[in-house]
C-alpha cells in the first residue's frame, strides 16, 4: 500500500524518532508529520538530522486534544497513522496511573474517533490506522521456554502493560464496530541510541560513566527479550505496507537475556571502551528492593512476521549492544542535556506549552 500523508505520533521519543528518520529518508514523496507533546521524554534533538528536509513536519500537540488531532487528519489528508506516543516507563505508571490511563488509553482512543470522523467520510479506502504495542500486554512467562505468539491471551500486570492493553482492545473495537482499517504489532524490548536514561540500558551506561550504583531490582533475574530499535523501526515500515487488516504481528530478536547477565556485558563493554580495566566497575551493582508486580520473563515469537512478511533482524545483538554502548559514551552532551532538563526549557521558549 502507498500513502500520500503518514501521520506519526510520538515521533520525537525513542522508537519513534527512529521510525520518523527511517520514513523520512526512505519516501521522500510522502508527507511525514510528526505529532509530538513534548513530554520529559520527546526531544527534538532525536531528529536533528532530518529537520529540515521538504517531506517532513512536527507539529507540538496533544493526542488527547481531540479536535486539534483531528483538524491535523483532515487538513493534512492524512491516510495513514502510526501511534506510539505514549507514557512508556513501567516505574512511573507505578506512582501515577491515572497519567497512563489518560495519554495511553484515552489519547488512543482519541486518536482512533479524530480519525473515524475524518475517515468515515472519505471512505476507508487505502487508510490505515497502525497501533505500536507491546510484549507486556501478554503478562509474565516463567522460566519454561514458552514464548508469546499472537494468540497469547492478554493478561497485563501493570498500569503500564494495562493501559496498552486496553488501547489495544479500542482499536480492535473499532475495526469490528466501524470497519477502520487498523493493525496493531507487539514488539519486546528495545534498545539503541535516543532511549532516555530511566530506562535501564542507557541508565546503567550514564551511571557507569561516572561511577555511581547500578540499582538492580530484586536478584536480577527477570529475563527480557531485547531488540535493536532500527530494526523495529524497520519491522513498522514493513508492517504498515504490507501487514494485513485486523492482524496482529509479534516482533522480537529471539534474544533473551537475564537482567543481571546483560548488566554485565554492559559493565564489561563498557569498561573496554572507556579505557579502564575490564569488569573494573562490576562493584557498582547494588541490589535494591525488587519493583512491584514485577514480570518475570518475556519471551516473543516473531515467527509469523518472518514467515508472512519477510521481516529478520539486520544485527546480531552482539553488534546491536556494541554499536549502543558506543553511541552512549560518544554522546554524553546528549545525556546531559535529557538528564539536566535543560531542554524541556529550550523546547517550552520555542513552541510554548501546550
Ligand atoms: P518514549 O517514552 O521514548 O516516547 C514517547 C513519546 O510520546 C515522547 O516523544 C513523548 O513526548 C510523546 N508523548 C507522550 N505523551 C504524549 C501526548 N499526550 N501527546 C503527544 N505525544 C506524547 O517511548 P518509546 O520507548 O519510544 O515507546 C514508543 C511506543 O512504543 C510506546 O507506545 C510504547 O508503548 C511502545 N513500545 C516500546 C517498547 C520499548 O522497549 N521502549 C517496546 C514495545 C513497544
Ligand atoms: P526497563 O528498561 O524499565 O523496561 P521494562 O520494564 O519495560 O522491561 O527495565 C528492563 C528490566 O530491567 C526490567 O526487568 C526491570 C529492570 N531494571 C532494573 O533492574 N533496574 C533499573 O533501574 C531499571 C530501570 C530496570
Amino acid at each position: 500500500m502507498k500513502y500520500k500523508s503518514i501521520l506519526i505520533t510520538g515521533g520525537a521519543g525513542f522508537i519513534g524518532s527512529h521510525v520518523v528518520r527511517l520514513f523520512v529518508n526512505k519516501y521522500p514523496d510522502i508527507r511525514i508529520i510528526n505529532l509530538d507533546k513534548l513530554t520529559y521524554a520527546g526531544n527534538l534533538a532525536n531528529l536533528k538530522d532530518i529537520e529540515d528536509c521538504p517531506n517532513y513536519q512536527f507539529v507540538k500537540a496533544d493526542i488527547c486534544d481531540f479536535e486539534t488531532v483531528r483538524d491535523i487528519i483532515r487538513r493534512n489528508e492524512v491516510d495513514a497513522i502510526v501511534h506510539l506516543a505514549a507514557e512508556s516507563h513501567v516505574d512511573r505508571s507505578i506512582t501515577d496511573p491515572f497519567l497512563f490511563a489518560r495519554v495511553n488509553v484515552m489519547g488512543t482512543l482519541t486518536l482512533l474517533e479524530a480519525a473515524r470522523q475524518v475517515w468515515e467520510i472519505e471512505g476507508w479506502e487505502g487508510k490505515r490506522y497502525y497501533q505500536i504495542s507491546t510484549d507486556e500486554v501478554y503478562g509474565a512467562l516463567q522460566f519454561d521456554g514458552t514464548l508469546f505468539t499472537e494468540t497469547t491471551r492478554y493478561d497485563p500486570h501493570s498500569p503500564y502493560s494495562a493501559a496498552k492493553a486496553s488501547a489495544d482492545h479500542f482499536v480492535r473495537a473499532y475495526h469490528d464496530t466501524y470497519g477502520m482499517p487498523t493493525v496493531i504489532s507487539n514488539c519486546s524490548n528495545n534498545y539503541g541510541p535516543f532511549q532516555f536514561p530511566e530506562k535501564l540500558i542507557p541508565l546503567f551506561l550514564n551511571n557507569i560513566r561516572f561511577r555511581k550504583p547500578l540499582p538492580v531490582y530484586g536478584k536480577g533475574e527477570n529475563v527480557r527479550d531485547w531488540l535493536y530499535v532500527v530494526d523495529h523501526a524497520r519491522a513498522i515500515d514493513l508492517i504498515l505496507h504490507e501487514g494485513q487488516v485486523a492482524e496482529t504481528y509479534n516482533i522480537g530478536g529471539f534474544n533473551e537475556w537475564k537482567n543481571i547477565d546483560l548488566i554485565k556485558v554492559l559493565i564489561q563493554t563498557a569498561d573496554r571502551l572507556l579505557g579502564r580495566a575490564e569488569g573494573e566497575d562490576l562493584d557498582l551493582i547494588t541490589y535494591v528492593a525488587d519493583r512491584k508486580g514485577h514480570d518475570l520473563r518475556y519471551a516473543i515469537d516473531s515467527t509469523k512476521i518472518a514467515t508472512e512478511l519477510g521481516w529478520k533482524p539486520s544485527v546480531t545483538f552482539e553488534q546491536g549492544i556494541e554499536l549502543t554502548i558506543r553511541w552512549y559514551l560518544e554522546h554524553q552532551d546528549w545525556l546531559d542535556n535529557v538528564t539536566s532538563g535543560d531542554y524541556l526549557q529550550y523546547y517550552e521558549k520555542m513552541y510554548g506549552n501546550c
